[in-house]
């Protein structure tokens, strides 16, 4: 299985590894500020927001620990998602009474989250905010709370920093749009 070099598909660089990182330090600031004196647990929902996630903590001063929750979400076709969740591994810590921010690559339909949200509310953590570093706004079809955003993005499909195209191209130190007529996913 081979993927086509990225460049034969790169529509355009939205977010280069500069803005993106500086942008990545301010949020590190702002939630180490807001949690400064409580403990603090990030979860990470796999794989999309692993870049995000190891870049992010570099920058929060408070103490705290992590934790990875790994989920299937189905949908309507490759690129859809309707919220029908299954985990498939779940998180080893008891975030009971815990302040949970969870970390996350990208907010499109808002559908996979809702359903992670309202799965780890019966778990009763002390507190349950969001950190994602993109965010499909035009696209919402659900209302999800957002605690802190790295960008408001246009409905382009995305790739680099973490997030795939068919899987690949997550190591990429930026975020691209993909030109879609010159894409043809591998064999
Ligand atoms: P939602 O349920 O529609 O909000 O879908 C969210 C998930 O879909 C994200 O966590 C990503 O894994 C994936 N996703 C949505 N848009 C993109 C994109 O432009 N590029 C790569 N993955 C995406
Ligand atoms: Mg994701």
């Amino acid at each position: 299985m081979t993927v086509a070099d990225y460049t034969e598909f790169l529509q355009e660089v939205l977010i280069d590894e500069e803005r993106l990182q500086k942008r990545i330090a301010e949020l590190g600031a702002e939630i180490s500020r807001d949690y400064q004196g409580q403990d603090l647990l990030l979860i990470c929902i796999l794989r999309g927001g692993v870049l995000f996630l190891t870049d992010l903590m570099r920058h929060i001063t408070v103490p705290h620990t992590i934790d990875f929750m790994d989920i299937s979400s189905y949908g309507v076709g490759a690129r859809e998602t309707t919220g029908h969740v299954r985990i498939n591994f779940d998180l080893r810590t008891d975030i009971y009474d815990r302040n949970v921010l969870l970390v996350e690559d990208i907010i499109d339909s808002g559908y996979t989250l809702k359903t992670v949200l309202e799965i780890l509310a019966t778990r009763r953590p002390r507190s349950l905010r969001i950190c994602t570093l993109l965010d499909k706004a035009e696209r919402r079809k659900v209302h999800i709370p957002i605690d802190y955003c790295g960008f408001v993005i246009p409905d382009k499909f995305v790739f680099g920093y973490g997030l795939d195209i068919d899987e690949y191209y997550r190591n990429l130190p930026f975020i691209a749009a993909v030109d879609t007529s010159r894409y043809t996913p591998p064999e």
